[in-house]
C-alpha cells in the first residue's frame, strides 16, 4: 500500500496554545473594541476546565490541589473552586482569597516548607491540617503553634531537565531524612507522608520515576520508627506547550501508575498532586502593544508594554514564549524588549514575526502561569490585569 505522505491538516499541526489563541482572538478584538487597554492577560476558563478534567481522567486516584502560586486571580480560583478542586497555598493572602470564595481550610494544604509563624497560626485556625516541613526548625515552629498538625516531609529531587528547577532551596536529601523522622517522632509530631516536586515545566519522566523510588525508601525508613506514612504527594511540574510540543501527560500518568505498586505494603495511601502551570498556563494569552521600534547594530527591535519585570519574568529562567501579531506585513526577525529602562528587560531574541508597527498588538501565548503573579510595576509600568472569559 502506498504510504500517505500528504501534510497534516493545518489544525493538527498547531500547538495547543495556538488553538486556544485562535478561539480567543475574536474575543480579544471585542475586548479591545469595547475599551480594554493592553497590556492585559486573557484567560480562557474553558481551557482551565479542559486541563483540570484531563488530569482527573489520567490520575483518577489522586486528589488535586491546584498550586495557587501559578495564578492567584480570584476568577481563576473561582473557576477551579466550582470544579471541586482543592488548593495548595503558601501564604496568608492566598488563603484569604480562597476563604473569600467560600473554600474551607479542609480543601487546602501547604507544601511551603518554610512558613512564617503567623501563617501556621492561620492554618490552625481555619483547619489547614496538612503542613510540609524540611527542617527541625520548622518542626519546632509547628510543635509550638499547631501541635496537632499532620506533617509531611519535602524531599529534594534532582531535576536537571526541568525548565524551572525547584531544587537547591528546599527539601531533604534521602540521607538527611532519617534524622528528621527521628526528631519528629521525639517531638511527638504526627508525620503522615511526603511530597516532592520534580521541577516546573519538567519534561522528564525519569526524574519522577526516581522520585518515586526515593519516596518508597523514605516510607520504609519511617516504618522503622513505627511511623505509618500514608500520604504520597507528587507535587506539580507537568509541562505545557510553549514554542514546542511538551511531553504528553499520559506518559507521566503511565510511569506514575506503573510505580505505585511499590507502595502496596502500605495499604490505601492517600495520593495527592499539586499542578499549577499545567492547569492555567495554556489558557492565557497576554495582549500587549508595540510601544517602540528600532534598528540597532544590524538587528530589528520591537518594544512592548509588557516585559521581564511586569509579567514575563520566566524568560530569565529560559521559558520561550510564542508570539503572534495582528500585522499582515512581511515576516522579519526581531528582538523583543520590555518597556523599562533596564537592559535586563529583554523578552526574546531572534523571533520571526510579521512586522508590527508602533501601536500594533502582539499576543504572547501560554502566558497564564507565573506571569501576572510575578509582575511588579518597575519603572512605573503596570502589571497586566486579568480578564477571565
Ligand atoms: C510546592 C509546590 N507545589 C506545586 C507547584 C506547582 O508547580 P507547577 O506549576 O510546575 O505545576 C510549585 C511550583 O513552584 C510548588 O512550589
Amino acid at each position: 500500500m502506498e504510504e500517505d505522505i500528504s501534510p497534516l491538516p493545518r489544525s493538527e499541526r498547531l500547538l495547543f496554545p495556538e488553538k486556544v489563541f485562535l478561539k480567543l482572538k475574536p474575543i480579544i478584538s471585542n475586548l479591545i473594541n469595547t475599551g480594554y487597554k493592553p497590556p492585559f492577560l486573557v484567560i480562557d476558563s474553558f481551557t482551565i476546565k479542559r486541563r483540570y478534567y484531563e488530569i482527573i481522567k489520567l490520575f483518577p486516584d489522586f486528589k488535586i490541589y491546584y498550586a495557587v502560586k501559578a495564578n492567584d486571580n480570584l476568577d481563576v480560583l473561582s473557576v477551579l473552586a466550582n470544579l471541586g478542586s482543592n488548593f495548595e497555598v503558601a501564604s496568608i493572602s492566598e488563603v484569604v482569597k480562597l476563604v473569600e470564595l467560600g473554600v474551607g481550610g479542609h480543601r487546602m494544604i501547604t507544601s511551603n516548607p518554610v512558613k512564617p509563624v503567623d501563617f501556621i497560626e492561620v492554618c490552625r485556625q481555619i483547619g489547614i491540617n496538612y503542613l510540609c516541613i524540611d527542617s527541625k526548625e520548622e518542626i519546632d515552629k509547628i510543635k509550638y503553634v499547631f501541635p496537632d498538625a499532620k506533617v509531611y516531609i519535602r524531599l529534594e529531587i534532582e531535576n536537571p531537565e526541568s525548565a524551572w528547577p525547584l531544587s537547591g532551596k528546599f527539601g531533604l536529601l534521602e540521607d538527611e531524612v532519617e534524622d528528621i523522622i527521628h526528631y519528629a517522632s521525639r517531638k511527638k509530631i504526627e508525620l503522615v507522608g511526603l511530597t516532592f516536586h520534580a521541577g516546573s515545566q519538567n519534561n522528564s519522566i525519569e526524574s519522577i520515576r526516581k522520585a518515586l523510588f526515593v519516596s518508597k525508601r523514605v516510607f520504609d525508613i519511617a516504618k522503622k520508627y513505627k511511623i505509618n506514612m500514608r500520604v504520597l504527594n507528587i507535587g506539580g511540574g507537568f509541562p505545557i506547550d510553549y514554542t514546542e510540543k511538551s511531553r504528553n501527560l499520559r506518559e507521566f500518568s503511565k510511569i506514575i501508575y506503573e510505580n505505585l505498586s511499590m507502595f502496596s505494603d502500605y495499604g490505601d495511601i492517600s495520593l495527592q498532586m499539586e499542578p499549577g502551570r499545567r492547569i492555567v498556563g495554556e489558557a492565557g494569552v497576554m495582549v500587549s502593544r508595540v510601544i517602540g521600534k528600532s534598528f540597532r547594530n544590524g538587528e530589528n527591535w520591537i518594544y512592548l508594554d509588557v516585559g521581564v519585570f511586569n509579567g514575563l519574568m520566566e524568560v530569565i529562567g529560559g521559558i520561550n514564549y510564542l508570539f503572534r501579531t495582528n500585522s499582515r506585513k512581511k515576516e522579519k526577525v526581531f528582538n523583543i524588549g520590555g518597556p523599562s529602562c533596564d537592559s535586563m528587560d529583554i523578552v526574546a531574541k531572534n523571533v520571526v514575526l510579521s512586522e508590527p508597527d508602533v501601536n500594533d498588538l502582539v499576543y504572547i501565548l501560554s502566558a497564564g502561569a507565573y506571569t501576572n503573579v510575578y509582575g511588579a510595576p518597575f519603572n512605573g509600568y503596570r502589571v497586566p490585569y486579568v480578564v477571565v472569559v
